[in-house]
């Protein structure tokens, strides 16, 4: 159940933290209020859900009571996220969020200093802004996440003004 949604050949991958309620009732991440927040900023960012995005959580199963995800079923559910990002190979991900880009990047910080950079993901170009369900909490942080959401857009058209001479 909310494994993961989108198209296959996808330049862009959002991976959230785990699927709620909702989403485990549907088998569709992120289609509560959370999922249409996430909707509206993929359209920020002219993307549609199920085209050229595909979008995945870090933990694969809803813990109960909507806890955080412990460290044993982040690591769990590792090999299927590998698999997903193989299968996908995008150009750029964003990160949901702390759990999610925490648990990514495998080291402590918030969110606020790991904004505005770009990370390595396993070799894949990724940044973190705020998750839609804190942002539906915090109003003022919305206009950061625009921000984000516009260096995310100039950092793919970076990345695709990179082209690679033939061998
Ligand atoms: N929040 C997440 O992080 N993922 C979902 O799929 C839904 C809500």
């Amino acid at each position: 159940p909310g494994f993961g949604v989108g198209d296959r050949r996808a330049r862009w991958m959002v991976i959230g933290e785990a699927p709620g309620e909702n989403e485990d009732l549907q088998g569709e991440p992120f289609v509560g209020q959370a999922g249409k927040l996430l909707d509206s900023m993929l359209a920020a960012i002219k993307l549609k859900r199920g085209e050229n995005v595909y979008i995945a959580n870090v933990v694969k199963c809803r813990p109960p009571n909507n806890r955080n995800p412990e460290a044993g079923e982040v690591e769990q559910c590792e090999p299927f996220l590998h698999g997903q990002i193989e299968m996908i190979r995008p150009k750029l991900i964003i990160a949901l969020g702390k759990v999610a880009a925490v648990n990514l990047l495998k080291r402590e910080a918030s969110v606020t200093s790991m904004r505005g950079k770009v990370h390595d993901y396993r070799g894949i170009p990724m940044i973190v802004t705020y998750h839609p369900a804190y942002l539906l909490r915090s109003l003022p942080e919305k206009a950061r996440a625009c921000e984000d959401l516009c260096f995310a857009i100039e950092t793919m058209r970076g990345l695709q003004s990179v082209t690679v001479a033939p061998t």
